[in-house]
């Protein structure tokens, strides 16, 4: 059965129903599952009647809109109970196997990121795949730099816990990506940026939050090192002027595997109760 007519043939479905004091199910690809078999032999042909009517007068509905609604997956309740996993299972990693990681994979993975939301669809995300070992070596020395100075501002028993702390896998990681946003793209037209241009650069981080998934999805760990100096890494990395630096990510097969965040397992951050981030007005 073609499904252009879905929509309205399902509200028409709906409104039998109803009329036939029969309990509606959530969507029509339920039916089956959601009657007993006599009812639904009952209610079968005329459900079928009134989907190809409906059909009929919906023929001059665009093609592509036919096709997103028929092929539109249902996501039951094992695939959430593992995107609930996937999610508490995605760790910020900074320890890595010494395993190469296939380029392709990485290609997949960046693909998977750019599925993301973005304001006006601008997708600014712009990806550079740090492979020189001399550009690579001025980027950690700038990290430790960086570290260093940010170790300075603590003290007392924050500083002495500070200096415990694994802030980057940078030496070992073998895949490291900078990521980037085009300040001056005009994909988009500028919808949502007017009062808002922070949207380009938040758009970013959102495909972040997409790749961080997609990367554990498919068993590759993925750390945010922050603690570098934005001008500088731009530099090393010759990319248009236009380009603001989002992040940079090291890449890898983890080391080992966790549920709790590292920086809660060494005593720096406790993960807080959302209830307290929540208020209604
Ligand atoms: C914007 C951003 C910047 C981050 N920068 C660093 C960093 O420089 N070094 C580091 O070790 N972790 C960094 N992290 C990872 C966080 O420490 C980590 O997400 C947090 O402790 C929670 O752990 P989890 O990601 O494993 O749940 C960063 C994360 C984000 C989102």
């Amino acid at each position: 059965m073609r499904t252009a007519g879905l929509e309205p043939a399902w509200a028409c479905a709906r409104e039998i129903l109803s009329l036939l004091c029969i309990p509606i199910p959530p969507r029509p690809r339920l039916v089956k599952t959601y009657f007993s078999k006599n009812v639904y032999a009952r209610v079968s042909p005329l459900l079928t009647q009134v989907f190809t009517i409906v059909n009929m007068n919906n023929s001059t509905e665009k093609n592509n809109s036919k096709e997103t609604s028929q092929n539109a997956p249902v996501f039951d309740n094992d695939f959430r109970l593992n995107l609930e996993n996937l999610i508490r299972w995605r760790r910020d990693v900074r320890r890595f196997a010494p395993d190469p990681v296939d380029d392709k994979l990485i290609d997949e993975l960046l693909r998977l990121a750019a599925l993301a939301p973005s304001v006006g669809n601008s997708q600014p995300w712009r990806f550079v795949k740090v492979k020189s070992k001399k550009r690579r070596t001025h980027i950690i020395e700038d990290f430790e730099a960086c570290n260093a100075d940010a170790l300075a501002e603590y003290e007392g028993e924050r500083a002495k816990l500070y200096a415990t702390l694994k802030l980057s896998g940078m030496q070992e990681a073998p895949i490291h990506l900078a990521v980037f946003c085009d300040e001056s793209t005009i994909d988009g037209h500028g919808i949502g940026q007017k009062t808002m241009p922070e949207m380009l650069p938040y758009s970013v981080v959102g495909a972040l939050g997409t790749l961080w998934l997609a990367a554990r999805a498919h068993g590759i760990g993925m750390g945010w090192v922050s603690i570098i100096n934005p001008k500088i890494v731009t530099k090393i990395l010759d990319v248009p002027k236009e380009w603001s630096l989002i992040a940079y990510l090291c890449l890898g097969y983890p080391e080992e595997e966790h549920i709790d965040p590292e920086l809660q397992r060494y005593g720096w951050q406790d993960r807080i109760d959302i209830s307290s981030f929540l208020l209604e007005r």
